[in-house]
């Protein structure tokens, strides 16, 4: 019998991994833009769930845009704690598994090894606030039915991420400067992606999981990283010098964990997820993007 997984949040650069890698043997899966689900709207919520009918969801839909979240705190919280509260509750009522997203902005930063999913967390800024609410929401669902995995620095060749912003300046600028005083990992969202479709075949996991992939670095070492896989694959035409900067330096609305390292061990264990080397995947991600013709 085949089984339905929904993804809500077709347009996110997670989603489009997950349509790209496909569900796995045993599932199909449906791909629902915000004009078909928003999933700030309870009763379209309900409708269009109970239509489809499908035994997971699978929540990409989010409220991305962390520095403007500072001052849109409310509409932030509305997609990002009550559109996981609509779909909580159909979940809940209808006995489907609920798989959602969620951050290391759900931590504060100051710890000095790998964040575990059960330490503390301390968000420093409303959309980390936001979503930790969120996550809060699948507390109100039956045991064992919800599935939180929490991501960092996540790119791809799709959306709005640092590889392709970083891709732009680069083609554009003659010099760039960027921080090196936060450290995380460049996550591909197609390791996320592959991660997500193995849960499904895991169907008596549930709880909080974190991932990452394997290189830890700040962002400017991630920026030279970009500037030389861009050039090899012909993205980047000339190499411009690229300055390291403190955060101070460079001041943004909200502000960034300084440390967001996960501890990814309960996710490769529960789920068989082996490791994908960062580099490889980061040379795949700028592969397709010279395939699209650039980052614009
Ligand atoms: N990007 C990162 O570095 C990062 C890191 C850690 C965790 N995450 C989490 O990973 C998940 C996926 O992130 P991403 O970067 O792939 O997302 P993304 O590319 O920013 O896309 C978010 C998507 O959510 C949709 N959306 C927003 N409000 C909605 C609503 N009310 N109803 C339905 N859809 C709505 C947007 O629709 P429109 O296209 O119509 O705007 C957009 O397509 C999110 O939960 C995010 O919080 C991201």
């Amino acid at each position: 019998m085949t089984r339905n997984a929904l993804v809500t949040g077709s347009q996110s650069q997670l989603a489009r991994c997950l349509r790209m890698a496909g569900a796995p043997p045993g599932w199909r899966a449906a791909y629902l833009a915000r004009g078909e689900m928003d999933i700030t709207d309870a009763a379209q919520v309900h409708s269009v769930l109970s239509a489809a009918a499908p035994d997971c969801v699978i929540n990409t839909a989010a409220y991305t845009a962390v520095d403007r979240a500072e001052t849109e705190a409310d509409e932030a919280r509305r997609v990002n704690a009550g559109g996981v509260a609509n779909l909580a509750r159909w979940c809940g009522e209808n006995g489907a598994r609920l798989i959602h997203v969620s951050t290391d902005f759900v931590f504060d930063g100051r710890a000095a090894s790998p964040y575990r999913h059960d330490d503390a967390p301390a968000p420093l800024g409303e959309y980390g606030r936001g979503k930790l609410a969120g996550e809060h929401e699948l507390d109100k669902l039956p045991a064992g039915q919800g599935v939180i995995v929490r991501a960092s620095w996540l790119y791809s060749e799709f959306g709005r991420n640092f590889v392709r912003t970083m891709l732009g300046l680069m083609a554009e600028r003659d010099e760039l400067a960027v921080v090196n005083d936060q450290t995380g990992c460049p996550t591909s969202a197609h390791s996320l992606a592959a991660l997500i479709w193995r849960m499904l075949l895991s169907p008596e996991k549930s709880g909080l999981y974190h991932w990452r992939d394997g290189g830890v670095m700040n962002w400017y070492e991630f920026a030279l990283e970009i500037q030389k896989w861009g050039q090899a694959a012909g993205v980047l035409q000339k190499m411009i010098p690229i300055r390291p900067i403190t955060s101070a330096e460079y001041p943004t609305s909200a502000t960034r964990p300084a440390y967001s390292v996960m501890d990814r061990a309960r996710a490769m264990e529960d789920f068989g997820m082996p490791e994908r080397d960062w580099r490889s995947e980061l040379i795949r991600v700028i592969g397709a993007i010279a395939e699209q013709g650039g980052p614009q």
